[in-house]
């Protein structure tokens, strides 16, 4: 299949080779290799009934010199296993998740798309409760797969800005699952991401589900901004996805930009106190927010249709690492 590497979107493709391992008696199989790219499992499966499942997001980069980066996988194969405990399920090692995910960039290396095409080899961990089942409990048994397909950005047109509305619907719960990788959140965030898709947003935003007063997520990504006497600024909450992303821009914030940095509150009623904001994710990357529709109110930030001077050093800066053209921090780079 010829790929048009300048000009993929974020879709599904088939790629020749996907990881898989099953989990039962309390052991994983070894996994393999497989071209099948169907999933065979009982209809008493608990991921379809009750959503007993969770999973990862990362990339692949290809690099000047035509390796391979993968970008902090330690940290997607730790954040697994908080999503597995969380529900009940059996963690994956993080050694048999990162070779789980060497091995399949390795296997489909021709479909990771060339430096400098803006685009990137996506990873998609997947952790499910599989067997024959029908109580709502834990699943007997599990299947982990690793699969994967180039894609180009998450937000159409990627560094330029767009714009978002925030949804009167909430995506999580104050204790629910929101702070980790199920799909039950993404299921409950169809709906007003079409509302807001039907009204020319990118997506929505959601407010903290508890007060609806603070700003939580941008869509399926964190949020950041950049306040005016240059703060870098994003939210913390128990029902936020803890993006490894968005951790990693708060170093490179403080450590490379010498910006002050903090998590915390960000008030809807402040947010004449920001002058960039931004969507970022492993998915978005970095994705400039040009304004955000707040009831009968627009509220531009640095502009409709230009990335923020700020925004766009912290995107050089990431996007670098990943790529390979900047010194990463000890560990960030595989
Ligand atoms: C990611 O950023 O990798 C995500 O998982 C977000 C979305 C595409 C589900």
């Amino acid at each position: 299949m010829a790929l048009d590497w300048n000009n993929l979107g974020f879709d599904y493709i088939k790629t020749p080779f996907r990881y898989i391992s099953y989990w039962k008696d309390g052991e994983w199989s070894k996994g393999e290799l497989t071209e099948d790219n169907m999933l065979h499992i009982s209809e008493g499966s608990t991921a379809l009934h009750y959503g007993q499942q969770c999973f990862e997001g990362l990339k692949a980069y290809r690099c000047k010199d035509n390796s391979i980066n993968l970008f902090r996988v330690d940290e997607n194969a730790k954040r697994m296993q908080v999503s597995a405990r969380r529900l009940m399920m059996p963690e994956v090692p993080e050694e048999m998740f990162i070779d789980a995910v060497k091995q399949v960039v390795k296997a489909n290396e021709e479909f990771c798309p060339p430096y400098d095409s803006g685009a990137t080899l996506y990873l998609r961990p997947l952790l499910i409760g599989t067997g024959d089942y029908i109580g709502v409990g834990p699943a007997p048994e599990y299947l982990f797969t690793v699969f994967c397909m180039p894609v180009g950005p998450y937000f159409k047109g990627g560094l330029k800005p767009t714009n978002f509305i925030i949804s009167d619907y909430d995506r999580a719960a104050p204790q629910g699952t929101g702070a980790v990788k199920v799909g039950g959140n993404y299921a409950a965030s169809l709906y007003p991401g079409k509302i807001a898709k039907e009204r020319n947003f990118s997506d929505c935003i959601y407010l903290d589900p508890a007060t609806h007063t603070k700003i939580e997520e941008v869509g399926s990504a964190n949020f950041f901004g950049i306040t005016k006497d240059d703060e870098f600024v994003t939210p913390y909450s128990p029902s936020i996805l803890p993006s490894i992303t968005k951790y990693s821009l708060l170093y490179l914030a403080k450590e490379r930009l010498g910006l002050k940095t903090s998590e915390g509150d960000v008030y809807l009623k402040d947010l004449d106190n920001f002058k960039e904001a931004g969507a970022c994710g492993t998915a978005a990357v970095i994705s400039p927010i040009g304004g955000i529709q707040v009831g009968d109110d627009f509220h531009v930030f640095y502009s409709e249709t230009e990335v923020g001077p700020v925004t766009k050093k912290l995107y050089d800066e990431l996007v670098g690492i990943q790529f390979g053209d900047i010194d990463a921090p000890e560990g960030w780079i595989t």
